[in-house]
């Protein structure tokens, strides 16, 4: 890959002989018009190794250690052709409303929207050209001494996919020397509209490329209940226990083992996990552990954390082995698993499950950590 400008490229690290956190700009590939698209490349003392694309503020690289070495624990594409082609929401950031509107449409202060149809009867994931399908704008690159950080931002005009008021977006991906991800999107708007922007990636703690299921690692999520979807996966507006199901995971649970259990109606409608759990009514002013993801072979552990009430869980029931990603990897189902922390979907048509407006004067704010470890 040409690198064809560096930007900030620094030793921090004091005292160690090992680089430390390192940040660069370099140029990804183009678009079909030819308009190329930059990339930003955090790097710290342990080997670990991020990669965001100015397109679609997509996370295409997260190289992180295990017993046996480095491994990329990401989906993607290794240049902008797949990107363009499949897109498949992999490590994009999605917005304006990340999840399902039921049929597109919800009412603000009495007027009636209009969003874009893409899923079934529903929108999803900000519709036709959502944010994972937009040009950022790398705004800047910063160099501390225990993390390296960059921050992309994006303009939603008034209209954009039918939704209220101009929004300024931004998205901060933070790489600490003790192995961290934090993503951060803030957002703003000059009229009243609704929020809900988070990150799609598809992790796999054995390696993208490991031929591994990701449904063979444990997963804990401490929540009590979650929504339960009908059959166009909009929630049914119920606030449902886990307790006794297959959606229990306050326990850990290898994810493969109830996955395939056809007694649950929820399983079947979603062709695996493809629902929010719930861990509060609104989001909150600190980030705590929503979910942990324990790989017992490579030994790597990703504890995600985040301010937000909800949490997708998606088993990557919808990959088929059509696409080939990173290396010519093809992915099947279960190759990669999401976790979107969010508002509950469909919160604007459901009152009860709070609120996703943002009005003129506030600041939308979703945290997410992704917290690294190696198990001995
Ligand atoms: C989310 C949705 C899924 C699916 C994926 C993208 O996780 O909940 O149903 O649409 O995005 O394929």
């Amino acid at each position: 890959m040409r690198i064809s400008m560096i930007l900030a490229l620094a030793l921090v690290a004091a005292g160690t002989p090992a680089l430390g956190a390192q940040s660069q700009k370099e140029t990804f590939g183009k678009l079909a018009d030819g308009t190329p698209v930059e990339a930003a490349t955090l790097s710290n003392a342990h080997g670990m190794k991020v990669r965001v694309l100015a397109w679609g503020a997509i996370l295409q690289e997260l190289t992180v250690p295990g017993k046996d070495g480095p491994a990329d624990v990401v989906l993607g594409y290794d240049s902008m052709d797949g990107y363009l082609k499949a897109p498949n929401y992999f490590g994009a950031t999605v917005g304006r409303y990340a999840n399902r509107i039921a049929k597109g449409q919800f009412t603000l202060d009495g007027k009636a929207y209009k969003l874009a149809v893409n899923d079934g009867p529903n929108a999803l994931h900000g519709g036709l050209k959502g944010f994972d399908k937009r040009l950022w704008t790398i705004a800047s690159l910063a160099l501390n001494a225990d993390s390296a950080s960059v921050t992309m931002t994006y303009t939603s005009k008034d209209g954009e996919e039918g939704y209220p008021g101009t929004m300024q977006v931004s998205a901060t991906f933070t790489l600490t020397e003790s192995d961290e991800l934090q993503v951060v999107y803030r957002a703003t708007s000059d009229k009243p509209t609704i929020a809900n922007i988070t990150n799609h990636s598809y992790f796999n703690l054995a390696g993208q490329a490991s031929g591994i299921s990701a449904t063979e690692a444990v997963l804990t999520m401490p929540a009590e209940s979650y929504t339960p979807v009908d059959t166009t996966l909009i929630p049914t507006g119920e606030i449902r226990p886990v307790k006794g199901t297959p959606f229990d995971f306050r326990m850990p649970h290898r994810i493969a083992d109830r996955l395939r259990d056809g007694h649950d109606e929820q399983l079947r409608i979603g062709r695996g996990y493809d629902h929010n759990w719930v861990f509060g009514k609104a989001p909150g002013e600190s980030v705590r552990t929503v979910a942990k993801v324990e790989d017992l072979r490579s030994g790597r552990a990703m504890e995600i954390l985040t301010n937000q009430p909800g949490l997708q869980f998606y088993s990557g029931n919808f990959l088929d082995g059509t696409v080939s990603g990173k290396g010519g990897i093809i992915y099947r189902q279960g190759d990669g698993i999401c976790f979107e922390p969010q508002v509950f979907p469909d919160t604007p048509n459901k009152p009860q499950f709070g609120s996703a407006r943002l009005d003129p004067g506030q600041a939308y704010e979703n945290r997410i950590v992704y917290r690294f470890s190696v198990l001995r």
